[in-house]
């Protein structure tokens, strides 16, 4: 079975939707472990509820990025983790854990990227006025939002909505599309190994 370590920073709302997926069997991979960069977060209750292990840190108690990710990397390794798959985890991956799983790290992000990557990209493509967003999954590079994509699903933007119906038609599609696109990807690499 695949080994997954899940990356987040608050709600969890994914990652409580690809840990669903698993248990149901759609999704035919083990989250190993959770890392999560804001001790206290949602995310990290919800993994314990699951029995799932987690690894809570705050960077701001490290001398750099290099510093915290050599930890995390240590936490993969012993985990035996294939893949990291990060679900609002709000922080750039650096060096240190791109060399260590090129190809391997997968984000998912709410717009059709290229457009409106970075932070609240819900409300860039409200405010743009865009009658067509969606959300992307796509592999990480150093960029912001910015590596090869996997997979995009649109969704139209109608007349009444608002900032907040949008979000949660966002959150829906996110849920139901993520833990899909991560089973058939893993599905197509375990054929080519
Ligand atoms: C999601 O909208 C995801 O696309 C973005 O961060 C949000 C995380 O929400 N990268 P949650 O913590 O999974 O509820």
């Amino acid at each position: 079975m695949m080994k997954i370590a899940v990356f987040a920073s608050g709600t969890g709302s994914n990652f409580q939707a690809i840990l669903d997926e698993v248990k149901s069997g759609g999704l035919a991979a083990e989250i190993a472990l959770l890392v999560c960069d804001r001790p206290g977060a949602k995310v990290a209750l919800r993994a314990e509820k699951a029995n799932i292990p987690v690894f809570e840190f705050s960077p701001k108690e490290f001398k750099n990025k290099e510093a915290f990710e050599t930890i995390i990397l240590n936490q993969l390794k012993q985990y035996n983790v294939s893949y990291v798959v990060l679900a609002g985890y709000m922080r750039l991956i650096g060096e240190t854990l791109l060399t260590a799983y090129p190809k391997n790290i997968i984000n998912l992000h709410p717009s059709l990227l290229p457009s409106f990557p970075g932070k609240d990209a819900i409300g860039q493509a409200f405010h743009a006025g865009v009658k067509v967003t969606g959300i992307t999954i796509h592999f990480v590079d150093a960029g912001m939002d910015t590596g090869p994509i996997i997979a995009q699903k649109a969704l139209e933007v109608e007349e009444s909505d608002t900032l907040e119906s949008l979000t949660a038609k966002i959150h829906k599609l996110e849920h139901t599309y993520y833990p899909h696109v991560l089973n058939t990807l893993f599905q197509k690499r375990e054929l080519e190994v």
